[in-house]
């Protein structure tokens, strides 16, 4: 406790001999928690993670062989037009599975900001816009989007069927792979020559390579499911504290991040979207970050949705191996005006190593992230859910202070995390 009030102290008379300003000085903090904020601060430690519950759609999961053939795809760089382009060239392992760009790039320019895959496999929804519904289907879009991995699914199909090191491990879980046309690529979607080829195909000759496709991205997913965060040092002070005990805790926390912890439960207000050991609520909103220089304001969860219940690899889909009645998130998934232009809630775990930020990576620090929920612009196609913070500059720097405290090793063996 003292050495918290020193360095409070100490804060503030450098703050006031810097710039004059006695409303630079911060309000002391009370010495405790009251019992809502223990029990809040208590909510997003990591010990409060539940097991990963099951994806219905996806049979194989949790199915360790299943893993490592996703592990092996996962950073195959055959699965692409070039050659060049695996998973792990955006999601990259040391970056906590993201590129470290504003904007991907694979085979082409891409026009969204690459998220981080760990603990990801908790989200009922996928895509900064929400218009996938599983881990699994998600994995199969970037194979064929012309500016990421650029490949047919025909290609990828013969690929994981009949090339090593895949032929025996696929036919192994998945059962006896289907007989493909030995000459040609071919898929619905991505470019004009894959289009023409699949129009050449009849119906069984697609369904046999979707179901191959389909279980190329359950493995997939397997795998991303062991993406798993470690321990930080926020939880370390979540754990420690009880009702009562005054805020210093096992001293895991200075003063600064205490005070950014503080800011982030009541007057930042971030806790209301950013909630959960995942630090957030899964869901979509609107936060009034700018639109990308070139591109039309985006529509965000309202198409997403959309997309997602037409996907023909969706829950309901005949690729799903969910049983009838397990696709509740997509049956009753909430459908209204208010998604115009409304983002997923990211996680904040590991954030201070995952910059630049936002769906367009419109924001480069998280000091730039700070300023914007502060004065938090109104977007131009809709509201903006966050409200003006009013924060004084020192509070904006123990805002970002506690933010840091977020990041650890994850907690996925080394193994996973290397090419096999
Ligand atoms: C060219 C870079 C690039 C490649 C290659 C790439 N991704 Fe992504 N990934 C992105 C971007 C950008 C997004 C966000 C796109 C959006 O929301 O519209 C994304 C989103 C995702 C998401 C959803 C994240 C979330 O928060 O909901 C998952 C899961 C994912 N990718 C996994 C994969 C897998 C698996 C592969 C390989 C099959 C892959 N990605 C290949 C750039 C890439
Ligand atoms: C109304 C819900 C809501 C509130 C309140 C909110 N956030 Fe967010 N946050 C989001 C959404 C949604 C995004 C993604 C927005 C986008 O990309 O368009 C986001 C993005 C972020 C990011 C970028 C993460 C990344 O990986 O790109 C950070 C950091 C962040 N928020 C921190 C905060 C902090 C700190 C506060 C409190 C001052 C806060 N948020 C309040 C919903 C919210």
């Amino acid at each position: 406790m003292k050495r918290f009030l020193t360095v409070l102290l100490a804060t503030g008379c450098l703050l006031v001999a810097g710039h004059g300003i006695w409303q630079q000085v911060p309000a002391p903090l009370p010495d405790t928690w009251s019992p809502v904020e223990v029990a809040l601060i208590k909510s997003l430690s990591l010990s409060q993670l539940p097991p990963l519950p099951a994806d219905p759609g996806n049979a194989f999961g949790d199915d360790e062989e299943a893993a490592a053939l996703g592990q092996q795809l996962y950073f195959d760089t055959r699965l692409s037009g070039n050659g060049n382009i695996s998973c792990a060239s955006c999601h990259r392992p040391d970056l906590m599975f993201t590129d470290g760009l504003p904007l991907a790039v694979g085979s082409g320019s891409g026009t969204r900001h690459t998220p981080s895959l760990v603990g990801l496999s908790y989200s009922p929804w996928f895509y900064w816009d929400g218009r996938k519904d599983s881990q699994w289907s998600q994995a199969l879009a970037p194979i064929e989007a012309p500016h990421e991995h650029n490949i047919d699914r025909l290609s990828v199909a013969r690929l994981v069927t009949e090339e090593q090191p895949y032929k025996e491990t696929y036919e192994a879980i998945f059962g006896p792979a289907p007989v493909l046309p030995k000459e040609g690529i071919a898929s619905p979607l991505g470019r004009e020559a894959f289009i023409a080829g699949w129009n050449k195909l009849d119906k069984d000759q697609r369904t046999a390579i979707n179901r191959v496709f389909a279980n190329v991205g359950k493995a997939i997913a397997a795998y991303q499911r062991k993406l798993q965060p470690g321990p930080t040092r926020f939880d370390n002070y979540a754990d420690a504290i009880g009702e009562g005990d005054d805020r210093t805790g096992n001293g895991q926390l200075d003063a600064a991040e205490l005070a950014g912890l503080d800011l982030f439960l009541n007057k930042g207000q971030c806790v209301n979207c950013h909630n959960g050991p995942l630090f957030t609520n899964n869901d979509f909103h609107n936060t009034g970050v700018m639109v990308l220089a070139g591109q039309l304001p985006p529509m965000g969860r309202y198409d997403g949705i959309r997309i997602a219940r037409q996907d023909p690899f969706n829950c309901l889909g005949d690729y799903s191996d969910a049983p009838n009645g397990e696709c509740t998130e997509l049956e009753f998934a909430r459908d209204t005006n208010e998604l115009v232009g409304a983002h997923k809630t990211p996680t904040l775990r590991n954030v201070s190593w995952t910059a630049p930020y936002m769906h367009g990576g419109q924001l480069g620090s998280l000091e730039d992230v700070i300023r914007h929920y502060n004065e938090a612009p109104v977007s131009m196609l809709s509201h903006n859910e966050a409200k003006p913070l009013s924060l004084r500059s020192v509070e904006q720097r123990q805002l970002v202070a506690f933010l840091k405290t977020l990041s650890a090793p994850l907690a996925t063996p080394g193994k996973w995390l290397t090419p096999p």
